[in-house]
């Protein structure tokens, strides 16, 4: 039965915590006040909805527990939905149309499908590494350029659909109307509706980011279904033409439009993030980026191709990955909710009520890792791994509703990397200090490097 008070740091009346947070760095306060409470567990009060924030391992395990806990679509998810709608990352799970895209959708994510995906992916890593060659020299912005790879790989795989963002300086209007979008989100979560309401110009501006966005998703559908092929396996083509196995039934037209813009946008901001944090990890750490470099001479010896196969033999850099993830979540937070009332180590939870999973607490919690604050890629070390915590990491969120896109993510990332090592010496002779932007998901801010091409034996 719940017995303990859950710390609840002090508010305004009405308004409660609801300013104290920060706009434009909501999860840089949480942070802190986690690292406050040690009880692994806090409460606040925003809007005047009791939210709670919990980060301690065995307080998560139990949050994660699926058949009392739901994936929430509150704030800021919720406000997400004016673009997402129902596509599967807004969909609500009591929503029929969530489990039919889901079935209907799992094969595009096997290993097999990576597989076929595989050349496609080269290409846009190529174009990346091509674009950095002549850039030698030059101090290169890192989230942007992974942002280009990103969105170039998930829109080219998944709907035939080329942005060429490598061809221009500027990020595609598509990139800065999304990027407009969730901030917008992100502010909104601590406003009061009734001043949104009032905002009107802003609130032209996000519903014209919108369509711009839509205009685009609808463009894509209809060049498609006007060329009249809906057969290919690719996302877009499993969407037009397959029938969920168990309803029998396909998904509506409004919800493909919704699918597509979802996977446009899921598919691709936090990868960036990903690989962003990931070089900057390796600039900090000499010694793993020098067994980077060994494992790609040793794989990738010269100029020679990368195939799929060469690729999951890779090891260093998916632990490099695994780490990152560790320390920098892209998505630094995901919500639950209990389908009753109930008690979480001896904490009360009410029917319904939001609890956050703070992924950066979290990962760091020195209940489940040793050092947290070191960068170690030997953690994941088959034999170390058995002994980590079961619910201590969980930068692709938990159960039915966790990342769909894991394996491509993954699989899309360790070949960018290791096309750069084996290309690049990269170095950033400004040592950059990290500064995380959030715009709902994190990257660091401001991060550039520069390369230059590898001489033979280097
Ligand atoms: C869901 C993280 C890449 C598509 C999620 C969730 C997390 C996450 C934490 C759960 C959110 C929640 O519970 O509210 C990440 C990270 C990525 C990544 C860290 C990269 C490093 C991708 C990619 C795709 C993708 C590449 C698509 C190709 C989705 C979709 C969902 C999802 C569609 C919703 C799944 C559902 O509820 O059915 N992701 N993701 N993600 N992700 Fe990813």
């Amino acid at each position: 039965s719940a017995t303990r008070a859950v710390p609840a740091p002090r508010g305004l009346p009405v308004l409660g915590n609801t300013l104290q947070i920060p706009a434009h760095s909501p999860n840089a306060f949480l942070d802190a006040l986690a690292a406050e409470h040690e009880e692994g567990i806090y409460r606040l009060e925003i809007l005047g909805r009791r939210v709670l924030f919990v980060y301690d391992p065995d307080l998560v395990a139990e949050a994660c527990d699926e058949r009392r806990f739901y994936k929430g679509i509150d704030p800021p998810l919720s406000i997400v939905r004016d673009f997402g709608g129902d596509g599967l990352f807004t969909a609500r799970g009591n929503e029929p149309v969530w489990g039919q895209a889901h079935r209907i959708l799992m094969p595009a994510f096997s290993q097999r499908s990576m597989k076929a995906y595989f050349p496609q992916m080269l290409q846009v890593a190529r174009q990346l590494v091509a674009s950095w060659e002549r850039r030698q020299g030059e101090d290169l912005p890192v989230s942007d350029d992974m942002t280009r790879l990103t969105l170039d790989t998930i829109s080219l795989t998944g709907f035939d659909h080329r942005f060429d963002s490598f061809s221009s300086p500027e990020l595609h209007p598509f990139l800065q109307a999304m990027g407009r979008a969730l901030t917008e989100a992100m502010l909104r979560n601590r406003r009061l509706p009734l001043v949104t309401r009032m905002m009107k110009r802003r609130e032209a501006a996000y519903r014209a980011d919108i369509r711009a966005m839509q205009d685009l998703v609808d463009d894509v559908i209809r060049r498609r279904r006007a060329a009249g092929d809906t057969s290919t396996g690719d996302l877009l083509g499993l969407m037009l033409g397959a029938a969920d196995p168990r309803t029998g039934r396909r998904l509506p037209d409004e919800n493909i439009r919704n699918q597509v813009l979802t996977f446009l946008i899921a598919g691709h901001e936090t990868t960036s993030g990903l690989l962003s944090f990931a070089l900057y990890n390796l600039l900090r750490n000499p010694h793993v980026l020098a067994r980077a470099y060994a494992e790609v001479d040793r794989l990738l010896p010269g100029d020679a191709a990368p195939s799929y196969e060469t690729i999951m033999k890779l090891d260093v850099i998916p632990r490099v990955l695994e780490e990152t993830l560790r320390i920098w979540s892209p998505i630094p937070a995901f919500a639950v909710k209990p389908f009753a009332a109930t008690e979480i180590g001896g904490y009360p939870v009410a029917k319904g009520q939001t609890t956050v999973v703070l992924l950066p607490p979290l990962h760091r919690h020195p209940k489940a890792w040793d050092r947290p604050e070191e960068f170690d890629i030997d953690r994941w070390l088959p034999e170390r791994r058995k002994e980590h915590h079961p619910a201590a990491y969980k930068p692709f969120g938990n159960g039915e509703r966790a990342c769909i896109g894991r394996q491509f993510a993954l699989t899309e990332a360790r070949l960018a990397l290791a096309l750069v090592l084996q290309k690049f010496a990269i170095s950033d002779p400004d040592a950059y200090r990290i500064q995380v932007k959030q715009t709902l998901t994190l990257k660091p801010e401001g991060f550039t490097l520069r390369v230059r091409e590898r001489l033979p034996h280097e």
